[in-house]
């Protein structure tokens, strides 16, 4: 049977949370909680055929810092901009790290 690693799991969550987000900033609100959560990005395990690489650290670092000025209420970037540009960085790791779930991940962005 198949069972889904920590990361596809947390990798799932991250994907319906931005997707809250998007619909609530496509609604006029402004998203002001980081959801820690995606923290586990630096720990959670991966599949077994897959692994840490240091290509996958520095994108998971550079996500977060992204991910976290959507959240950052004092920036003077528009939201959606900040918001597309969080959805950018997962697509880049997943160039490389994991290319099956691209085309779901662009549905992300806000047009
Ligand atoms: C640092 C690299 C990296 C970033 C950033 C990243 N991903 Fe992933 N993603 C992966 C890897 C690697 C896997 C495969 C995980 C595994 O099989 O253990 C994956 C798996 C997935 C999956 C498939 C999970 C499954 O059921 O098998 C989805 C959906 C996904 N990611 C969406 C996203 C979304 C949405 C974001 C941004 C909010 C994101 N990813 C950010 C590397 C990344």
């Amino acid at each position: 049977m198949y069972e889904p690693s920590e990361m596809a799991i947390l990798m799932n969550q991250m994907y319906a949370h931005n997707l809250k987000i998007k619909n609530e900033i496509i609604a006029g609100k402004i998203p002001t909680e980081f959801p820690q959560d995606f923290l586990n990005i630096h720990t959670a395990e991966l599949s077994d055929f897959k692994s840490r690489s240091e290509r996958f650290q520095a994108f998971s670092t550079l996500f977060v810092t992204a991910e976290k000025d959507v959240f950052n209420t004092e920036s003077n970037i528009p939201i959606e901009d900040r918001f597309n540009n969080a959805v950018g960085l997962c697509i880049s790791c997943h160039q490389t790290e994991c290319t099956g779930p691209i085309p779901r991940i662009k549905k992300l962005l806000i047009k």
